[in-house]
Parts: C-alpha cells; structure tokens; sequence
C-alpha cells in the first residue's frame, strides 16, 4: 500500500519523501517506539487539556520496545520506485555503522534522526 502511494506523490514531483510509520492518535503509539518525553510534549498543549493528554501518552507507553531502525524494510521496498526522489529512513536509527551501511547499500539516501537531536 506505502508503495502504491509513494508512486503517487512521485507523479506529484515531490522533492523527497521520509519513512515514518504511524500516528500518535489511536491505541498504539508505533511511530515513536521505546520512550517518549511525555512531560515535555505534554507543555505543547494548553494547560486545560494537559493531564488528560499525560494519561493518554503515558497509557501508550511500552506497548513498541525500541530494537533498532523499525522503518529500515519498509524503506528499502520503497526505494527501488523512487527513482532520483531523495528517501529518508527514520525511526530508531541510533548506530553510526548501521546507518552508514544502510546508506551505502542504497536502502535509504538519507538518515532522519528526531529523538537523538533532542536529547
Ligand atoms: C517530541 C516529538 C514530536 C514529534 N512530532 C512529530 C510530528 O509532528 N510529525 C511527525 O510526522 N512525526 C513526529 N514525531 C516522530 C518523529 O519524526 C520520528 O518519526 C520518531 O521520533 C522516530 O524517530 P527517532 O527514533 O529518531 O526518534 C515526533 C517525535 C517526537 C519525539
């Protein structure tokens, strides 16, 4: 299905396109496996909704186990109909060597880090 959509938005001339996977809304909380800085995402809404939304993040908490690049497959599917479109991998990339033989390979042209930056 990703593949059948990033297809599309090649047509549609995009100028790169970056794995994720997943939403923060629903039971899971896959796009962000392993922890997550609850309190400090919690000050980005308004202070009414805040408690609510602590107990929401924090009942996600633990259900993904951060192993390793989680969006590296998906990537390496996507790779081949991108053609010249630059792809991002993101998503628990944390090994230098990894992330430089995922790129030397040709799964992925670039490597996304969030959590990293943030700490
Ligand atoms: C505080 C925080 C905010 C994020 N906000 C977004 C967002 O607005 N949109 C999005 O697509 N992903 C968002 N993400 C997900 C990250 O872009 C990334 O996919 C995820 O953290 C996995 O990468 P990592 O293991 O390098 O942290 C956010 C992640 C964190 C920790």
């Amino acid at each position: 299905m990703a593949v059948k959509y990033a297809k599309w938005l090649k047509a549609l001339l995009i100028d790169g396109l970056e794995i994720s996977c997943g939403t923060s809304m629903g039971a899971t909380f896959n796009m962000c496996r392993g922890g997550i800085p609850v309190d400090e995402m919690v000050q980005s809404f308004a202070p009414s909704r805040q408690a609510k939304i602590k107990t929401y993040f924090e009942s996600m908490l633990g259900k993904f186990e951060l192993t390793g690049p989680y969006n590296d497959e998906t990537a390496k599917l996507i790779r081949p109909v991108m053609g010249a479109v630059p792809l991002f991998s993101v998503g628990g990339w944390r090994d230098l060597r990894q992330m430089e033989e995922a790129v030397s390979k040709g799964d992925t042209d670039f490597i996304s880090m969030c959590r990293p930056f943030i700490r």
